[in-house]
């Protein structure tokens, strides 16, 4: 029987937590620090990571220490900011599997320059583009290229470090903001100035053994704020799959002239690329791939809908990317799979604390296998901390962060995913909360039309 420890607290993490809970030789899954779904959820436990001090180094030690006391079988870490400190480098020096790309190889989303020097010298589709430290020189750069144009934090800035300006005006504001007023702290001193792409976005996740590449479902994420895809960028408020823009000739254009160059590439730099490699990309009208941007991790909100659709067990495939011999393809139901995203008050410019969620659905409710509501910012109310012993004593569940909740849900087709997934959400309500109805609206477009 298998020990398996998940690192994160957002609603990708409960969805692998849950999906590995699945797996007959699973026995307890550890969830560092987890939220209020996790902690329901059955073999699951929340855990606190105590280390003994705040650097990156202390908090590999806790890790590898609560790993070797607890016969932890493999680890998989979910956010990119332990990938990019070195939690994989770290572990794999103590002799713990841990499933995720190196610190090197974790720049790919740790530093955006990083990533589109690298694109550039391997000849990855991506937008033209130009770095600055200095706010005059990216001024000037504004106003030779025009509108609209695209300004990036280079650092890690929860998604929310990117400014499409529709104007010149506004490019410049954005500049004034990373690198005047410094709003994005140390991510932000230094911007990627980037060509605006045209087409349709979609997510394009892979599991990479240092040599095979597992293809995930296809997914499309919408990380606008407000329905129509308007307001501000956020983390993602709703993600579904498969996403009908990635036809098999996409698809085998991603592979080929995306993913398998990241492999290859990093192959010759000496540090094979492992883990999940997410690659967002835009399709332009003529079907051809450019990257927006890589993530060193699975997507969130795509995983939710991704794994409610996975038939393989997780625990299996990271076991064998662990060994190096991925196979080529999942099982997958055929079904799509739709989550929408209710977020808090004020998300994504605040977050919201305490609110108290009302109309959560029964964890053993019968439409389970169809409908599963996966919690991301969410605690008990007075134990933000989560201990098991506030289990008991039957807390309300309250708000903890900017997304909240990610209700998804499996049906024949989007549009009936989508109406699914409303139904229950309509039913969930806390002081703030905001969701959009529009989550699939490029999927259910092209059902409509066929
Ligand atoms: P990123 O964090 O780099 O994925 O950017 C967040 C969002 O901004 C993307 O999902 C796109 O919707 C948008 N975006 C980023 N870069 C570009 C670009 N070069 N052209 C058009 N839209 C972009
Ligand atoms: N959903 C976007 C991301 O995970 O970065």
């Amino acid at each position: 029987m298998m020990n398996i420890l998940v690192i994160g607290s957002g609603g990708r993490e409960h969805a692998l937590a849950w999906q590995c809970a699945k797996d007959d030789n699973v026995q307890n899954i550890y969830v560092a620090p987890g939220n209020a779904g996790t902690a329901l959820e059955p073999k699951c436990q929340n855990v606190t990571l105590e280390s003994s001090g705040s650097s990156s180094t202390d908090e590999h030690s806790a890790v590898i220490d609560f790993c070797k006391n607890n016969a932890i079988d493999m680890v998989i870490v979910g956010p990119e900011a332990p990938l990019v400190t070195g939690i994989v480098d770290a572990c794999r020096d103590a002799g713990i599997k841990a499933w995720g790309p190196t610190a090197y190889c974790a720049q790919l989303e740790g530093s955006k320059t990083f990533a589109k020097e690298f694109m550039e010298s391997n000849n990855i589709p991506t937008a033209a583009y130009q770095g600055f430290t200095d706010a005059a020189a990216a001024k000037a750069y504004i106003d030779e290229q025009g509108a609209p144009i695209v300004i990036k934090a280079d650092g890690l800035a929860a998604g929310k470090g990117v400014i499409v300006a529709e104007t010149i005006e506004q490019a410049h504001e954005a500049i004034d903001d990373m690198l005047a007023d410094n709003k994005f702290g140390d991510a932000g001193s230094r911007v990627v100035i980037e060509q605006f792409l045209q087409g349709e976005e979609a997510s394009f996740i892979c599991m990479i053994d240092g040599e095979n590449i597992l293809p995930m479902a296809t997914s499309q994420d919408h990380k606008r704020a407000f329905e129509g895809d308007t307001g501000p960028n956020t983390g993602g408020m709703g993600a579904y799959s498969p996403a009908p823009v990635v036809t098999q000739e996409v698809h085998e254009k991603v592979m080929a002239q995306v993913i398998q160059p990241v492999v290859d590439a990093m192959n010759a730099a000496g540090h094979p690329y492992t883990g999940f490699l997410y690659a967002g990309l835009m399709i332009d009208d003529a079907g051809d791939p450019y990257v927006i941007e890589f993530n060193c991790r699975f997507g969130d909100p795509e995983t939710q809908p991704i794994l409610m659709r996975l038939q393989s067990s997780m625990v299996d495939l990271v076991t064998q990317g662990l060994e190096g011999r991925l196979p080529a393809k999942a099982n997958w139901d055929e079904r799509p799979a739709l989550g929408i995203v209710v977020a808090s008050k004020g998300y994504p410019e605040t977050s919201s604390k305490g609110d108290v969620i009302s109309g959560l659905p029964e964890l053993d409710a019968d439409n389970q296998e169809t409908v599963k509501v996966f919690h991301a910012g969410t605690a008990f109310s007075n134990d933000h901390a989560l201990s098991n012993e506030a289990l008991s004593n039957e807390k309300e569940v309250v708000t903890n962060g900017g997304r909240v909740l990610c209700v998804t849900a499996l049906a024949d087709n989007i549009s009936d995913a989508q109406q699914a997934a409303l139904a229950v959400t309509g039913a969930i309500s806390f002081d703030g909360a905001h969701y959009r109805r529009d989550i699939g609206h490029h999927a259910i477009t092209r059902e409509d039309a066929s």
